[in-house]
């Protein structure tokens, strides 16, 4: 039996443990089973959508690291593909890391990071490639690998180098790979430039950690850069939250604006974009965490970005998610006091899409109940503190920068069992975990702490799954 077998073997006998999972997503999308982290490739090829993820097939904890491979055609309902990479333990590689997916002419690439147990991912990463001959199913590493190595850098020690993301502009491609610079320990996305995707020039760094900013952090995973409207857009994982940041790219040089959170949550990490037929940029990103076994991970909803006039990112998620909806309730112009409660007593679910628009006056939290047990004792929240611009999904939280308009405030939320994703106002995000005491605490509420506020419009669907 060969590595491919073993490992497809691996995830059917974990699928069924996961199926049992209380906690286990609906509609988000998954592995069949087993670990997964962060989304690769995402690519629009022959009329659908393909995505790839980081896939250990052997268990649900971090290991092994194979490319795990789905496609859709309306970016809503998938279909899971074989493994696309498995580590070639032959030649020494261990575990196949992140990297992106280009059409090169008709033929499919992947780049990206191999690492193996005398090649560490601190001190010495390589990049590779493959090409697929028969639509994306089998794939063939390059004999030329390794494509670029540690040395194009000379005298510079880059540490923890990962994560090649690679597009088309005029003549050349061009490559942003991740890491951090080792004597200042400074994160970094360096940049390079090909003719023919094998042999690679090393440029200049194309943007370095700035140490007046906090939020950049000491190494850069999974550097995303792509021009919206007039703009250059870096989007890095430093360890911590996600970042982005809007400025402009001349010189082969990167010139951040200020850096801001993508997402709020702690739990959303390693996001990757792609540009899609319509000229749609949509961005997946890996959410931690999984039940009571047999998984771990999934993806987001995928979000379209675009910039709004005061050039900061806007999130919306794509308008297909709406084949999902059944059932309806809806509500408007309500005024919500501390005393107002179980406004919402016959709608329940875990698998629910909210939309809901308020007039606020005064300053006050709000917000939702969810996963409210029977007798109304135990429950998670949801909510927006007017004082504080605190932002809160059960334990996660942020502040809101973004200017808006305090008095209308917008609540898009999807819970999917133990999966929250909050866009506020369309202009900041929070995903957050949530796990609910019993399999019946389905019971969902509004409430304010003091003062009123209006509530203007609420429109809830049941979402189904999307694997039916
Ligand atoms: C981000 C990351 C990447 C790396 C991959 C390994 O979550 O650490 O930098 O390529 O995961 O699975």
């Amino acid at each position: 039996m060969n590595n491919l077998q073993t490992a497809m073997e691996s995830i059917e006998k974990a699928r069924i443990i996961a199926e049992k999972c209380p906690y286990r997503p609906k509609y988000h999308f998954l592995s069949p089973s087993n670990w997964m982290n962060d989304p690769n490739g995402p690519i629009f090829y022959k009329g659908e959508y393909h995505l790839f993820y980081q896939h250990n097939p052997y268990g649900d904890n971090w290991g092994h690291i194979h490319w795990g491979h789905a496609k859709s055609k309306n970016l809503v309902h998938w279909e899971h593909l074989p493994i696309a990479l498995v580590p070639s333990n032959e030649l020494g590689e261990e575990h196949c890391f992140s990297g992106c997916c280009i059409n090169n002419n008709g033929v499919p690439t992947i780049i990206y990071t191999s690492i193996g147990p005398k090649r560490l991912s601190s001190t010495c990463a390589e990049q590779w490639l493959a090409t697929s001959l028969d639509d994306m199913i089998t794939w063939q590493k390059s004999p030329h690998n390794p494509i670029l190595t540690l040395d194009l850098h000379g005298e510079l020690d880059v540490r923890e180098w990962r994560d090649p993301y690679v597009w088309k502009e005029g003549d050349y491609w061009y490559m942003t790979l991740g890491g951090h610079i080792h004597n200042t320990r400074a994160g970094i996305a360096l940049l390079y430039r090909s003719r023919d995707l094998m042999q690679w020039e090393y440029l200049n760094p194309l943007c370095k950690e700035d140490k007046k900013s906090k939020i950049t952090g000491l190494n850069w995973e999974c550097p995303n850069f792509f021009s919206l409207g007039d703009k250059h857009v870096l989007i890095i994982s430093p360890y911590k939250r996600v970042v982005y940041s809007v400025g402009s790219y001349m010189n082969h040089k990167f010139t951040p604006g200020n850096w801001r959170y993508i997402d709020h949550g702690r739990v959303f990490y390693a996001p990757n974009t792609m540009f899609d037929k319509q000229g749609r940029l949509i961005m997946w990103a890996w959410i931690h965490d999984g039940g009571i076994g047999g998984w771990n991970g999934c993806l987001t909803l995928p979000r379209i970005l675009s910039l709004d006039h005061e050039k900061r990112l806007k999130f919306n998620p794509v308008p297909e998610l709406q084949t999902l909806r059944e059932s309806h309730f809806h509500l408007d112009n309500i005024i919500l006091s501390p005393q107002s409660s179980q406004i919402l007593e016959i709608v329940e679910g875990n698998c629910l899409e909210i939309i809901a628009e308020f007039e606020v006056n005064n300053p006050t939290s709000f917000g939702f109940k969810i996963f409210q047990s029977k007798d109304h004792g135990e429950f998670e929240t949801i909510g927006y503190d007017i004082e504080k611009k605190l932002l809160w999904a059960g334990k996660e939280k942020g502040k809101i920068e973004s200017p808006f308009s305090e008095q209308h405030i917008r609540f898009h939320i999807f819970i999917d069992k133990s999966v929250i994703e909050v866009y506020f106002n369309y202009c900041e995000c929070l995903t957050s975990r949530m796990y609910p005491k019993s399999d019946d605490s389905e019971g969902i509420d509004l409430f304010i702490t003091n003062n009123t506020v209006k509530l203007k419009t609420l429109d809830i669907w049941k979402l189904k799954s999307i694997w039916e």
